[in-house]
């Protein structure tokens, strides 16, 4: 719980309102408006949430201006070096690193929970072949609360622990299918004696007809991809599931919400429109167009993997990304890769362009992550379906936070509202 600090004078129409300020363990200092509606009759007004805390958060913390990223405390950086995702999700759900009887029985829970009720099979057949895989995983993750029914009462803490792992082990499963069937094949059931990584990739990329191995470097890259993804704190789609949360309703029903909102270009679907960008642009000479129509105010073209809303410097995810995509791309033989090429000197020259560096608009995470998708076989279309499952045991992990804080309210936002005053309806025929 943040402390309380001095307070802040809020003066208007002559009079002062004193405003608490809590002091966070890191971060800025935060003005505590929740009672000025009730004493000065006034909202604040701050659309997309430029300047509003929405919580208390023991979780994740980013520092935007340093480009620093940390869960419960530990930076990005060394969990991406030394740690592994399973490990990071139990970090993040229970708020310290486990110890190696505390894991083994983590990842044994996770692993028992990876197979599908055999009745979803039908769910996925509903779907056309075309669909995309983003769209599947909405439909069938809020269908969990069809067939998982004694996990959905979010005020039993048993049935919050058992929810949170059957989503942590049940979204590879459910990602690989939405593939599979958008592909033609077979679905691949889980093997419980894999990691999760390879459990994930050879239920992508195994058929019935042949033995499939999995290599342990893409296994190692694909597993880094889930942590640099697992978590940033109140993130749209992290908010949108702790706003459905905030009503009580089931945690497979939030997590749906949670993935319709990631879908969106601007937040997940980001890697796959920064890959199609990047082939767009097709060769380095054509870099200086797409720099120039980033720039202009008239085209709404975007630099995509570039700029974010928090970070204000570079992404340290994307670093780590970087590294991992070159690993991948010589494990691959893919020497000389042209989309690699574009995003490296799309990269340069961006950072040497004034307008960038004084917006502030570094490569985020996804500028380098579609670029290792793609050389380990997964169409673009897989990409956000990927940073789903990634983000799962994120939303999990807030969702459970706020469930369990004794001051959860229903999330209510108010509105300046600019629409037509009070008028009186007039009949069609006077109209
Ligand atoms: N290319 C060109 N100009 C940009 C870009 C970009 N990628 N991003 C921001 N700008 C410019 C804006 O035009 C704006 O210019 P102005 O001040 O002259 O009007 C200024 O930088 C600030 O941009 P905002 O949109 O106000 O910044 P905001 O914080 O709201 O947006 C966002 C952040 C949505 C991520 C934005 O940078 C963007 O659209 N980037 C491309 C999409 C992308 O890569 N998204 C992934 C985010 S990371 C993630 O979800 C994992």
């Amino acid at each position: 719980m943040a402390e309380d600090k001095n307070s802040a004078t809020l003066s208007m129409n002559g009079k002062d309102y004193e405003l608490p300020i809590k002091s966070p363990t890191l971060g800025p200092d935060v003005i505590d408006i929740r009672k000025l509606y009730g004493q000065a009759g006034v909202f604040t007004y701050d659309p997309g949430f430029t300047s509003t805390a929405s919580c208390d958060s023991t979780i994740t913390f980013i520092d935007g201006e340093k480009g620093e990223l940390l869960h419960r405390g530990y930076p990005i950086e060394q969990l991406a070096e030394k740690s592994h995702y399973l490990e990071v999700c139990y970090l993040l759900l229970y708020g310290e690193l486990p110890s190696t009887a505390q894991l083994e029985d983590f990842e044994s829970r996770v692993t028992k929970h990876t197979m599908l009720h055999e009745q979803l099979h039908f769910l996925f057949r509903g779907f056309r072949r075309d669909a995309p895989p983003m769209a599947i995983m909405v439909g069938v993750v809020g269908a969990l609360s069809a067939f998982y029914h004694d996990s959905t009462d979010v005020n039993d803490p048993w049935q919050r622990e058992v929810a949170s792992v059957r989503m942590i082990a049940k979204m590879p499963t459910i990602a690989a299918m939405a593939f599979k069937y958008t592909i033609g094949q077979p679905f691949i059931y889980p093997r419980n004696e894999l990691d999760y990584a390879s459990n994930f990739l050879r239920m992508c990329f195994a058929v019935p007809s042949e033995d499939y191995e999995v290599n342990p470097i893409l296994s190692r890259a694909m597993d880094r991809i889930f942590t640099l993804h697992a978590d940033h704190e109140q993130n749209a789609s992290t908010s949108t599931v702790r706003l459905a949360s905030s009503s009580g309703a089931n945690p497979f029903a939030c997590i749906a919400a949670g993935i319709a909102c990631l879908w969106g270009p601007a937040h997940g679907g980001a890697n796959q429109a920064c890959l199609e960008m990047l082939r767009e642009i097709g060769t380095v000479d054509r870099i200086p167009e797409f720099i120039a129509r980033a720039k202009d105010k008239n085209d709404p073209f975007r630099l995509m993997g570039f700029g974010h809303r928090v970070y204000k410097n570079f992404d340290p995810r994307a670093t780590v990304m970087k590294q991992s995509a070159d690993e991948v791309l010589d494990l691959m033989g893919i020497e000389d890769n042209p989309t690699l090429q574009v995003a490296k000197e799309l990269e340069r020259q961006a950072l040497d362009d004034p307008y960038f560096a004084d917006k502030k608009l570094f490569p985020n995470v996804d500028f380098y992550s579609g670029i290792i998708l793609e050389a380990m076989g997964f169409p673009t279309s897989m990409f956000t379906a990927i940073f789903a499952v990634s983000r799962t045991v994120g939303w999990i992990s807030q969702w459970k936070e706020m469930i369990a804080d004794p001051q959860l309210k229903i999330g209510r936002p108010r509105q300046l509202y600019v629409g037509a005053p009070m008028r009186d309806y007039v009949d069609i025929e006077n109209r």
